[in-house]
């Protein structure tokens, strides 16, 4: 058996890009995967797949409701479901494939099927024991359903299922308003779905800006999502077609049921840990099944690591990704480095959501003195054009240094226009940097650099 430097566990997004830059930085890296495809929950079931999806209904509801008021006539596309899923697959593959390019350019091995770990410095795939120096587990997670409730992929699913329905439901119930239930929710009402999504809290999206929230459920509201907020899930019952679920109103303990074809369950996620032997090992979880880990990402166990999902913090690709990187650069010899404090959040919907840093509800809470600067894209003229002026940009900074503490967006490519206040944030910028730096005329940043401007002397457009 082959021995290694490094055996990553898992090609997700954690994992492919650590064995990339464990390999880049000359050492001899193989990666685990059972999958039959690279690339892990993201490029396989999740953030690549769903934004095909989102994608190909978004250009429908932009025929549905632009077009025509463009001078674009003709008649309306209609949607043929499994060429749809076929473009999905189609993007999954160039991607997964692209993953497996990288690995040969790269000169990694790839170790098909699946890991345990017998000893420190052992991993068994199948018969074969490998022998590996250093050892990083990057096996993500999967979705946590509610007690009670029996997935089954068809009538009532993950995320997974949802990306690979037999047809587009009539009535679909969305369990949980978090990203994954308002992205798909998203995608199915675009297609002709009533979606009705059921949250716990009493409000969607737990932990984002609440004016931010607050905009975003009124803008899907009108695109015809339906919302019961304060809701808890007691059950869902299942016929050969059909499901009903079942569900308690916390504000007054009065039950009531809702019918759907599709039941979605997103009410999150818990790292994927099965059958690595991490018990027998002595690899210290926490109560929620994370492994534990110090500030270099190493487990209780001297020579293996932990990152991305399986580990604490916010589930995100490139939360994994940056993990991914520095414990690549600690395994060789470098000053491997993440800034929790810089991750940014995106939600793909239209208009996307995106925020980095403090919310004003933290800033609230710790009682720091800080100012906000707002700036709506109605005032922005390439929104306008392009019938996507709902939404603003927001900008929290010091009072006093004016130093930025975060930014909320919602609007169009939110996603895209948080990045250069994240640039901003790891450079300790203030948000008169932003307000000096020229931006171009007409893009949508204008409005990032008129939130800028709002922490100052004021926005020009409004
Ligand atoms: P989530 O944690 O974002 O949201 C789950 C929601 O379900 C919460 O609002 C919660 O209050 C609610 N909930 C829990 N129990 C409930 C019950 N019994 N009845 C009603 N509501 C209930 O989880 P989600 O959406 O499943 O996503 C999982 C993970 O994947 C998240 O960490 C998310 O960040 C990540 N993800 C990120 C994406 C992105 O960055 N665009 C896309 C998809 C997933």
């Amino acid at each position: 058996m082959a021995s290694y430097d490094v055996i990553v566990i898992g090609s997700g997004p954690g994992g492919y890009v650590c064995a990339i830059r464990c390999a880049q930085l000359g050492l001899k890296t193989a990666c685990v995967e059972g999958r039959e495809t690279l690339g892990g929950t993201c490029l396989n079931v999740g953030c690549i797949p769903s934004k095909a999806l989102l994608h190909a209904s978004h250009q429908l509801h932009e025929a549905q409701e632009n077009f025509g008021k463009m001078g674009l006539k003709g008649k309306a596309p209609s949607v043929d479901w499994p060429q749809m899923l076929a473009y999905k697959d189609d993007v999954i593959a160039q991607n997964t494939k692209g993953i497996e390019f990288l690995f040969k350019k790269n000169k990694i091995d790839w170790i098909k099927g699946w890991a345990s770990i017998p000893a420190p410095g052992k991993v068994q795939v199948g018969d074969d024991v490998h022998e590996a120096k250093n050892i990083v587990i990057a096996t993500g997670s999967e979705p946590s359903s509610l007690p009670g409730i029996e997935i089954d992929e068809k009538i009532v699913v993950t995320s997974t299922g949802a990306l690979e329905l037999g047809k587009i439901p009539k009535k679909m119930v969305v369990i949980g308003a978090g990203v994954i239930g308002l992205e798909m929710g998203s995608v199915y009402s675009r297609l002709g779905t009533e979606v009705t999504v059921v949250e716990y809290l009493d409000t969607i999206t737990p932990g984002m800006d609440a004016e931010i929230a607050k905009s975003f459920q009124r803008l899907l509201k009108r695109q015809g999502l339906d919302f019961i907020l304060g809701a808890a899930v007691q059950s869902v019952e299942t016929t050969r077609t059909k499901a009903k679920v079942s569900y308690t109103l916390r504000k007054d303990d009065s039950t009531a049921t809702l019918d759907a074809d599709v039941v979605l369950v997103a009410t999150g996620r818990k790292p994927y840990t099965d059958g690595l032997g991490l018990d027998a090992l002595g690899v210290a979880l926490s109560p929620r099944g994370q492994i534990e880990t110090d500030t270099h990402w190493k487990t209780s166990i001297d020579g293996i690591y932990a990152i991305g999902d399986a580990i604490a913090g916010p589930m995100l690709a490139h939360k994994a990704e940056d993990e991914g990187m520095a414990v690549a650069e600690t395994l060789a010899g470098q000053a491997g480095h993440v800034n929790y404090g810089v991750i940014p959040g995106v939600i793909y919907t239209h208009p996307e959501v995106a925020s980095v840093g403090q919310t004003e509800e933290q800033l609230k809470d710790v009682g720091r003195a800080y100012k906000v600067g707002k700036f709506n894209f109605m005032g922005n003229g390439r929104a306008k054009a392009n019938f996507a002026a709902d939404g603003f940009v927001k900008i929290l900074a010091d009072k006093d240094t004016d130093r930025i503490l975060g930014a909320h967006i919602i609007g169009p490519m939110a996603g895209d226009l948080i990045h250069e206040i994240c640039v901003a944030m790891e450079f300790g910028a203030a948000a008169e940097d932003l307000a000096r730096t020229c931006h171009a005329h007409p893009t949508f940043s204008e409005a990032v650099r008129e939130a800028a401007l709002a922490c100052g002397d004021g926005p020009i457009h409004s």
